[in-house]
């Protein structure tokens, strides 16, 4: 399993395609955020303009949107491996889960930091794994929230063998702890890709939890 997980937030379809040049051979796993303007005050590029990203690397797509689920199909077109949706953005995650079973996705649900893990009890076992966000989604480089990486041991006593991942705020300073509380991956936006070498200090951050 892949620990540390590149994410790239953008809006500029040329920035996106720039990023992913410079990780291509560098990262097998990566993060790509997706925002509509209304679960999050903030708007990326499309999809489609992922292109064919997914003959290089496994793609996580990371939904923060409402209506997650008129997403699904174009995850699919783009050859997504795994998808996230927030617990927040949806009434009913079942159904969510249920048409991303039928596109074979990795099936994930983000919870913000208010939003405690247990309301997550009840879908868990549906889950390949679960998203604790480190910051309130929407933007890069913003400050780690610790208080909720009491989530993670939460989450294991719920469910012994569920991947847990954590986006938001995760760099040099919050790295260890974040896999000291237990998480199996971390997304990493700007501590890679807002860095004069990206592959450099993703492989930095990667030493510093081997
Ligand atoms: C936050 C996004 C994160 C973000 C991480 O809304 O979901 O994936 O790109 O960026 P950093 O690591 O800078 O917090
Ligand atoms: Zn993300």
């Amino acid at each position: 399993m892949q620990r540390i997980i590149p994410a790239i937030l953008t809006a500029n379809p040329e920035e996106l395609r720039e990023n992913m040049e410079i990780l291509k051979g560098h990262t097998k796993w990566l993060h790509i955020d997706i925002m509509d303007g209304k679960f999050v005050p903030n708007t990326s590029a499309n999809l489609f303009e992922l292109g064919e990203a997914a003959q290089f690397f496994h793609l996580e797509i990371h939904l923060m949107v409402e209506h997650p689920e008129k997403y699904l199909e174009d995850c699919s077109g783009i050859g997504a491996k795994r998808v996230i949706f927030h617990a927040e953005a949806v009434d009913s995650p079942e159904v969510v889960l249920q048409k991303m079973e039928e596109y074979g996705f990795q099936k994930e649900i983000a919870v913000n930091p208010p939003t405690p893990a247990l309301k997550l009890a009840s879908y868990i076992e549906k889950l390949d794994a679960l998203l604790v966000m480190g910051v309130n989604p929407g933007f890069q480089q913003q400050e780690f929230i610790p208080d909720v990486l009491s989530k993670v041991s939460e989450i294991r006593r719920l469910k012994q063998d569920v991947l847990i991942g954590i986006d938001g705020g995760i760099n040099e300073q919050t790295v260890k702890q974040a896999f000291g509380a237990g998480v199996d991956y971390a997304c990493a936006g700007s501590a890679v890709m807002k860095t004069s070498d990206p592959v450099a200090a993703l492989k930095h951050l990667e030493e510093m939890i081997s």
